[in-house]
């Protein structure tokens, strides 16, 4: 794969770290983000004013009211909202998922908005998807290791090759070799979404579009597949749109944050600035939501999120 060039070097890995966990070294180093934004690269991710309308019997119901986002190469964005609020709409829409009303998506400067068929099929080598649903994402009647082969068969590649590149993503996402030979049923759900990550990691996609991967995991087994995310990341440039509910986990893992709020991009920024001092109300309430270790400071926040609950009340605190 041609990894972009901040990610590639063990010395350079700083730039993919999350903004607040950057040693300090980080400033010596072309930032991703920086970069992106100040337009001298072309970002691998671009939607633009995106309209997304499902059809419900006679009416049609718009998901997604002209949502912008890009991600740059080695980035971490993170889409954060509520359940409803279009999230895997938009993750949807960009795998060619869900209907595109009007606006734009690109891939690498090239627009698929409408891509179908052989296009399509071709993109799928740079665009890549983990689920949530460790269990349902894996057919229980292919090996471990024909499930992590086949897009790359799927793709015409020779079992030998295809063989060893199993294996290579095996090593990737920290499982023994001979996990190959086993079937899904045989793992735990951590230890499945290692395999779905595999899978997707295959054709060295240059996207993951990751929509809530490790909300189905218990709290250890998150953190575990969470760092693994991170380690993928510095380890080979990959992008990716990480879909949650939960602000703890993007604060691990990404770079930048969007927010949702019923099929709308209300706040977007630096994960620093939208995980600890967020503008928006809405974000407010999400932050304050979201549980932290400490039963003081929990129910501080408990009472500030009461406090919240009302919108109109919100922007004097
Ligand atoms: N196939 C569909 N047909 C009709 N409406 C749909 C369809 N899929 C999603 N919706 C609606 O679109 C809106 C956005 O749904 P979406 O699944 O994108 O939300 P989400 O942010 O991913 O939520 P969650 O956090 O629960 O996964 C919701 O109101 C949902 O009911
Ligand atoms: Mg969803």
């Amino acid at each position: 794969m041609k990894s972009p060039e901040p990610c590639e070097t063990a010395s350079q890995r700083t730039v993919l770290q999350p903004s607040h966990e950057k040693p300090q070294n980080a400033g010596s180093t072309p930032d991703v983000t920086t970069t992106v934004n100040r337009g001298e690269a072309a970002p691998i991710l671009d939607v633009a004013d995106l309209v997304v309308d499902y059809r419900r019997g006679r009416s049609t119901f718009r998901a997604l009211h002209g949502v912008s986002l890009s991600i740059g190469a080695g980035e971490c964005v993170g889409l954060v909202g509520e359940s409803g609020s279009g999230k895997s709409t938009l993750g949807k829409a960009i795998l060619g998922l869900s209907l595109v009303s009007s606006g734009s998506i690109r891939i690498d400067g090239r627009d698929i908005t409408r891509a179908s068929g052989a296009d399509r099929r071709r993109l799928a080598a740079d665009v890549q998807v983990v689920f949530q649903d460790p269990y349902g994402s894996l057919d229980p009647a292919m090996t471990v290791g024909q499930a992590v082969a086949e897009p790359l068969r799927a793709a015409g590649t020779d079992r030998e090759t295809a063989r060893a590149a199993v294996a290579e993503m095996l090593d990737q996402v920290r499982l023994p070799a001979d996990a190959a030979a086993r079937y899904p049923g045989e793992f735990s759900g951590g230890q499945r979404q290692r395999i779905a990550i595999a899978r997707a990691l295959v054709r060295k996609p240059r996207l993951i579009i990751c929509d809530e991967p490790v909300s189905a995991l218990d709290l250890t087994t998150q953190a575990a597949v969470v760092d693994l995310f991170i380690d993928i990341q510095r380890e080979t440039g990959v992008s990716y749109l990480f879909i949650s509910h939960d602000l703890g986990v993007v604060r691990r893992v990404c770079h930048r944050v969007s927010v949702m709020y019923g099929g709308r991009i209300v706040e977007s920024g630096a994960n620093e600035t939208i995980t600890r001092s967020p503008a928006h109300p809405y974000t407010r309430r999400l932050l304050l939501a979201s549980p932290v270790a400490d039963p003081a400071r929990q129910a501080e926040r408990r009472r500030a999120w009461l406090r919240l609950r009302s919108p109109g009340e919100s922007s004097t605190t």
